[in-house]
């Protein structure tokens, strides 16, 4: 039953990557917002990955919450064994990873975060079904499960466009679109235009396929199972093994792009029913993907705990631009410049206050103001402003003397494997780099690296290079 997909992971090789969706540190944030209160912080926790590959994801994870259990699982024993070798030589204590088949595997002990990324989607019914067995046995009382997968009806011109594709690249009548399903796409995007809504929406999904690229897609779009799903499907089979959805693990993804804030006014009755709700908006955004989060239908939820939740995150600038500063009041106006004084840094919540009441002196009301303040965050970081975390990121000022990177990510570069940031996103740069980031190990001054840096690439204006990594996050 699984054989198409087991020969996949046995033919090629699965690309290194990490997701930042699945940043532990911001699934607890939406899960708390959405009322689970009770959920282990990530510093203390159990953590589990289904089909975890060579374990891109888990280690940065691992490495950065020691004191925090992992396990990862994969029926790939090419992959489990690199993973092993990368945790062994980054010297991490705290993950184990097992090969296992999870259409049969059983748990043997519960997990307060659960990892399911790139797994539903694209594996038989029976596996998907037993997955979701699976999230329902392993989850904590408070646990919660982080589930990707493919959505309908935003995929359905997908799921009619791939087959094509494939077709097309296969047939030397169509040599002239090209030779692989990334240039046909490309063929296909550019002879479509955009002069109608069909053609647009055609354009669009062909780029997408694009934008994805020859790596990831035999994986992604054109693996052997790639099975769309309506999200009212999605959470009645979550329902019928007591789980329930909790909201979608990228906060901003609860709001979906390109739909009229008005619409969101009108649908506001649909809040009693929120599974048709999420569904209606699916529809409107024709998003095609979700990163869900499901909880125990029987984890005790706190209600109405949004602000007083805020209080205890940490928080910086988000991918989107704050808004113009005059709109806001004088006091988020103070706010927001000690969060921009802190730069690349995600700093806790607490201390960004106290810096702001320092500021504001005797006008500072501490219940009232850090309210409203809590508010404005959450509103900020709902729109993707602000990034809100279960703990902070403190990123080095400059390089230092001798500039490190961490041992996991000396590992990954000595091995040809792309980096991981502070905010768990893979970070590529060109062929030969991972030679200098190699030496990165503290004992090197400044001045050898950039020697060795202008005789190998002599194009690379090094300084701002060092300086990137170190605001990434990257150097410690
Ligand atoms: C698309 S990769 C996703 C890897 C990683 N989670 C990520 O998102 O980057 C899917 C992984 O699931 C594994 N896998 C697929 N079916 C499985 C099964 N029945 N049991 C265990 N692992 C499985 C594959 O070996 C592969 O490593």
């Amino acid at each position: 039953m699984n054989e198409p997909v087991r020969e996949l992971y046995s033919e090629k090789r699965y690309p290194a990557l990490s997701h930042p969706v699945t940043d532990i540190s911001r699934i607890a944030v939406t899960a708390r917002l959405g009322g689970l209160q009770r959920l282990a912080l990530p510093a203390g926790s159990r953590v589990m990955e289904f089909g975890c590959a060579s374990g891109h994801n888990l280690l940065p994870l691992a490495a950065r919450y020691p004191k925090s259990d992992f396990t990862g699982l994969d029926f790939s024993d090419t992959a489990i064994r690199s993973a092993r070798r990368a945790s062994w030589e980054a010297g991490l204590e705290n993950v184990l990873f097992e090969v296992a088949d999870l259409e049969h595997w059983r748990p043997s002990h519960p997990c307060d975060y659960l990892i399911v990324h790139g797994l539903f989607s694209w594996v038989p019914d029976a596996v998907k079904s037993r997955l979701l067995d699976l999230v329902s046995q392993v989850l904590s009382e408070s646990g919660v499960a982080c589930i990707s997968y493919n959505t309908l009806p935003g995929w359905s011109l997908k799921r009619d466009v791939v087959p094509l594709i494939r077709s097309l690249a296969g047939n030397p009548a169509g040599a002239a679109l090209g030779g692989n399903v990334v240039e046909v796409a490309a063929s296909l995007a550019e002879m479509a235009g955009n002069s109608t809504a069909h053609a647009a929406h055609l354009q669009a999904t062909c780029r997408e396929i694009v934008r994805k690229g020859p790596e990831v897609l035999p994986f992604d779009d054109f693996a052997p199972v790639c099975d769309p799903v309506y999200f009212a499907q999605f959470a009645a089979w979550a329902g019928q093994r007591g789980l329930r959805y909790l909201g979608e693990a990228d906060l901003r993804e609860n709001l979906p792009e390109g739909i009229d804030p008005a619409a969101f006014e009108k649908l506001a009755p649909l809040a009693a029913d929120p599974i048709l709700l999420q569904q209606t908006l699916d529809l409107l955004s024709g998003r095609t993907h979700r990163n869900s989060l499901l909880c125990r239908a029987d984890a005790p939820l706190e209600e109405g705990t949004t602000t007083a939740a805020v209080l205890h995150f940490a928080t910086g600038l988000g991918p989107e631009p704050l808004p113009q500063a005059h709109s806001g009041s004088p006091v988020t106006r103070a706010f927001r410049e000690q969060v921009e004084a802190a730069g690349g840094n995600c700093t806790p919540v607490q201390e960004l206050l106290e810096r702001t009441a320092s500021r504001l002196g005797v006008s500072w009301d501490p219940t009232h103001h850090s309210q409203e303040i809590a508010g404005w965050v959450f509103q900020m970081a709902r729109i993707g402003c602000l990034e809100l975390r279960a703990d902070g990121i403190e990123v080095p000022s400059s390089p230092g003397a001798q500039p490190e990177i961490s041992k996991l990510n000396r590992y990954f570069s000595a091995n040809g494997l792309p980096v991981v940031d502070a905010r768990h996103v893979t970070c590529r740069y060109p062929a030969g780099h991972e030679r200098l980031l190699a030496s990165m190990d503290g004992t090197r001054p400044f001045e050898a690296l950039a020697t060795q840096a202008a005789a190998e690439f002599p194009d690379l204006d090094f300084a701002r290079w060092i300086s990137h990594l170190a605001e990434r996050g990257i150097l410690r």
